[in-house]
């Protein structure tokens, strides 16, 4: 509670007592919209985003991870600065779609993709997919070769022990998360062994919630060994390295928020030692992270019923929790969407349920929101 406290007071302003949100007073949208809400500022969003490029040298390209909030309005805000997408389902890509990214700037990562997600993005020329295993290799070039397209395709790494941290480990490690390192040559070779696939380059991303800039370097410097080997394999500088997401943000008092200075010094120093490298020449360089762009612009709002008498600080009870009735409102200029933006059915592919591992699909009500700012 302490440490949401403090995350608000970072964030939004408080006058007499009241929260704002942007210039709109968290007592109107409650009115509104009734509780429990959840709300997001763009400002908030634009800060966030403008002190990660900033922190990034300019080698590097940022495509912000659908996964972390696919509502359309808030992946506008970042394909307004320029960000690419990074998604992980058919139904993060008709999101990524419906907010007006361009396919080609479009990752679509993770492991378990079906037959019919591979087929669609690619049918709609996917910017790059990331293969995560052998198998998924052979797949996609049997899908390109019978839809007569050249799929570009990078290969998602999963490092050894070397690499590891982050709350929520995803290599270094027995794990679906890519391709085991000692394979990186294998898949490397297989790729450019089929004439419907195109080698892009590599990806690695070993955890995520990272606090500790010294976990996040480790990765890094590991992204730059792997495109080494990557780059040797395939015989000329890789297009691209995708050193994955993972930045954190502090969500109990006891965690610290992760040090961007030192992140950003660090990285200077690494690209000042790739850069005059011709091994690297022309080598774009992307971070896809999720919830440290987005995650600190969000409020949930509730209200409360009574307090429940318990001993200790004062606990108070409040509806809606574990409820799919939430309603969302983004507001300062990112308001006026329409919740019916937000899956529905007429709108699916086909595919069937199964094929929708999007976060949100039915749960949102159809409701229009007006301006409030
Ligand atoms: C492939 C991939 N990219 C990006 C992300 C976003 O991670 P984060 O929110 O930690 O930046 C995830 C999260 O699981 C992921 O699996």
């Amino acid at each position: 509670m302490e440490q949401a406290g403090r995350l608000i007071d970072r964030w939004f302003r408080r006058i007499d007592g009241q929260l704002y949100i942007g210039d709109v007073p968290i007592q109107n949208l409650a009115g509104a919209y009734g509780t429990p809400l959840f709300v997001y500022d763009r400002a908030t969003a634009e800060k966030k985003w403008e002190q990660l490029r900033g922190t990034l040298p300019a080698r590097f390209s940022i495509s912000y991870s659908v996964k972390a909030n696919p509502n359309p309005a808030i992946l506008r805000i970042f394909l307004e600065k320029g960000s690419g997408l990074e998604i992980a389902s058919a139904g993060e890509f008709h999101q990524a779609l419906a907010a007006g990214c361009p396919p080609q700037k479009i990752l679509f990562a993770g492991p378990g993709k079906t037959e019919t997600e591979l087929e669609y993005v690619l049918a709609e020329d996917v910017g790059e997919i990331h293969a995560e295993s052998l198998r998924e290799i052979d797949r996609i070039n049997l899908i390109s070769q019978r839809l007569g397209r050249r799929a570009r395709v990078a290969v998602r790494i999963n490092p050894g022990t070397d690499a590891e941290g982050g709350a929520m480990r995803m290599g270094g490690k027995p794990a679906p998360f890519g391709i085991d390192e000692e394979q990186l040559e294998e898949a490397v070779g297989r790729i450019l062994s089929y004439p419907s696939l195109e080698f892009r380059g590599i990806h690695l991303f070993t955890g995520t919630q990272i606090l500790d800039s010294t976990v996040l370097l480790r990765q890094y410097a590991k992204g730059i060994e792997l495109a080494h080997r990557a780059a040797t394999a395939s015989g000329r500088p890789l297009n691209r390295i995708d050193f994955g997401g993972g930045l954190g943000v502090p969500y109990f008092a006891h965690e610290k928020e992760l040090d961007i200075a030192s992140v950003k010094q660090d990285l200077r120093k690494l690209v000042e030692v790739v850069d005059g490298n011709p091994e690297f020449q022309g080598t774009e360089f992307l971070v896809e992270p999720g919830r440290f762009l987005i995650a600190e612009s969000g409020i949930y709002v509730v209200t409360s019923l009574y307090s429940i008498g318990c001993t200790g600080p004062e606990c108070r009870t409040a509806p809606g929790r574990g409820r799919r009735s939430h309603r969302r409102v983004p507001i300062g200029s990112i308001c006026a969407i329409r919740e019916s933006t937000w899956f529905p059915k007429s709108s699916r592919p086909a595919g069937g349920p199964g094929e929708w591992r999007g976060t949100f699909l039915n749960s949102a009500p159809r409701r229009s929101v007006r301006h409030l700012a």
